[in-house]
């Protein structure tokens, strides 16, 4: 028979504590710490997280060892090859993939949505043209609290799922302005007679009046190829666990907060090149080794400790093995490269340092392989999204998960407000 429990021996004073073993359906069982405190008077300490789990989910799965990214049970692959990104959006909502009419309908909701008040967008307009979006993104999505302060104090499931449609259909219309804003051109409104993922690109490409600018061959200059690889790039961003983001929004809620203000806290979290924020830096390196034959000296800087640099799109807390993002990304590269000319420079010296890395020790020991963001920035390229959008890109495709997991938070009756510990070592 299983034992249930495991001994905590405190070999300073002999006394024995016993902790309850919770199993998981998938992954690694937990020790049940929440009483240690309150039995041995002292706290556990763990910079970072890296062996604690903070709360019980049911939406993403993942095998660090294995490289295996799951949602609501299905694999990544199966998702980004054979299903779009909005029924993806409501397997990770609803916790099963859409029928047909029900995909029909939640399509159609996401449209009717997809507008923002005039308020708002006077708010994005009075940001200095040099704005970051990620600055406009994160000020305006806290300024829809103002605009739906009601969901502050959700009553029941069907005004939830409305509160959270609402921002999945807002926040590429508030992306495409924060770009249209960098621009300094006047902003395209959304078309719902388009797709979530054709309307991004009519949003950020439009000339005013919503007009596509013709090709010479007279095809709309939006391709569905373009539009597939776009989707696909949202799909693969869509959750990911307690990542150090999805753990801000859970933060933020934790205190009652507005849901809307708890993922502009996600959105700013996810700015930092250390998450959400590599994507943008990777391309930036890559254009920083400027050719293959620097990249040797690039990596003798990145394995050197006395040196900060650090190889971008390299390395996870989690996968100790190839990101399945990262892998499905390549695979979409290969299938691109010719139709959408992708970048061939960058792509080569990505190659070249992947190819070292993947051998050196430095990075074997540790684990090092290359994650979601190694890859990304090469296809957003040649999709013509400029580089300070690509974090922007990650957000669209993450506030799916982030108001699901703010969801199964507030519906967890054991949540509780998020309140760690410290080891004092001041005066
Ligand atoms: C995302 O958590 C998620 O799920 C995030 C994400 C999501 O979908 O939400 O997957 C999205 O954020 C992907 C990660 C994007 N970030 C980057 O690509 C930035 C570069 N990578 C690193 O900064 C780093 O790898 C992290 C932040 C991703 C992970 O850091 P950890 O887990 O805290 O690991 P660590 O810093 O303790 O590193 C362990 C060792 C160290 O060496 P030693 O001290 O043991 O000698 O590995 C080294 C590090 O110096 N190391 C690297 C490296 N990453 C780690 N060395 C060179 N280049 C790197 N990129």
């Amino acid at each position: 028979m299983k034992k249930d429990t495991c001994t905590f021996i405190n070999n300073r004073n002999n006394k024995s504590y016993e902790f309850k073993i919770l199993d998981a359906n998938r992954g690694p069982s937990v020790i049940d710490i929440s009483s240690f405190y309150k039995k041995t008077g002292m706290f556990t300490f763990d910079v970072g997280y890296t062996s604690t789990a903070s709360c019980k989910s049911a939406i993403t799965f993942i095998d660090g060892e294995k490289g295996e990214l799951r949602y609501r049970g299905i694999a990544i692959e199966e998702l980004a090859e054979n299903h779009s990104y909005l029924e993806t959006c409501f397997l990770l909502l609803y916790g099963l993939l859409p029928t047909e009419k029900q995909l029909l309908s939640f399509d159609l909701e996401l449209r009717h949505r997809s507008f923002i008040d005039e308020n708002l967008k006077t708010l994005i307009g009075a940001f200095p043209d040099t704005a970051h979006p990620m600055s406009i993104l994160s000020s305006s999505v806290t300024a829809l609290a103002s605009f739906y302060y009601e969901h502050l104090d959700i009553k029941n499931d069907e005004e939830c799922f409305e509160m959270a449609t609402r921002i999945i259909a807002k926040i590429p219309t508030l992306a495409a302005f924060a770009y249209r804003k960098s621009l300094g051109v006047p902003f395209i409104y959304p078309d719902i007679d388009k797709s979530f993922t054709e309307n991004f690109l009519y949003m950020l490409r439009a000339y005013p009046g919503g007009k596509m600018k013709r090709t010479v061959d007279g095809n709309d200059e939006i391709r569905a190829i373009e539009i597939k690889a776009l989707d696909t790039i949202f799909t693969l961003h869509a959750d990911h666990e307690q990542n150090a983001s999805t753990t801000t929004v859970r933060t933020v809620a934790s205190t009652g907060a507005h849901p809307y203000v708890a993922i502009s806290a996600g959105i700013s979290a996810l700015w930092g090149r250390a998450h959400g924020g590599a994507n943008e830096s990777v391309i930036a390196q890559l254009e920083m080794i400027g050719d293959v034959s620097n990249v040797d000296a690039f990596i003798e800087r990145a394995k050197d400790p006395h040196d900060d640099f650090r190889l971008m799109g390299f390395g996870h807390r989690v996968y100790k093995n190839f990101d399945p993002r990262a892998k499905a990304l390549k695979k979409l590269q290969d299938e691109l490269k010719d139709e959408l000319k992708l970048d061939s420079k960058l792509m080569q010296i990505a190659e070249r340092i992947e190819e070292i890395a993947l051998k050196d020790d430095y990075f074997v020991s540790r684990n090092l392989y290359p994650n979601i963001d190694f890859y990304s920035g090469v296809i957003l390229t040649a999709l013509r999204i400029e580089r300070p959008m690509f974090t922007a890109i990650f957000v669209i495709g993450r506030t799916v998960g982030w108001i699901t997991q703010l969801m199964e938070f507030r519906a967890d009756p054991a949540s509780k407000i998020t309140r760690p510990r410290q080891l004092y070592v001041g005066k």
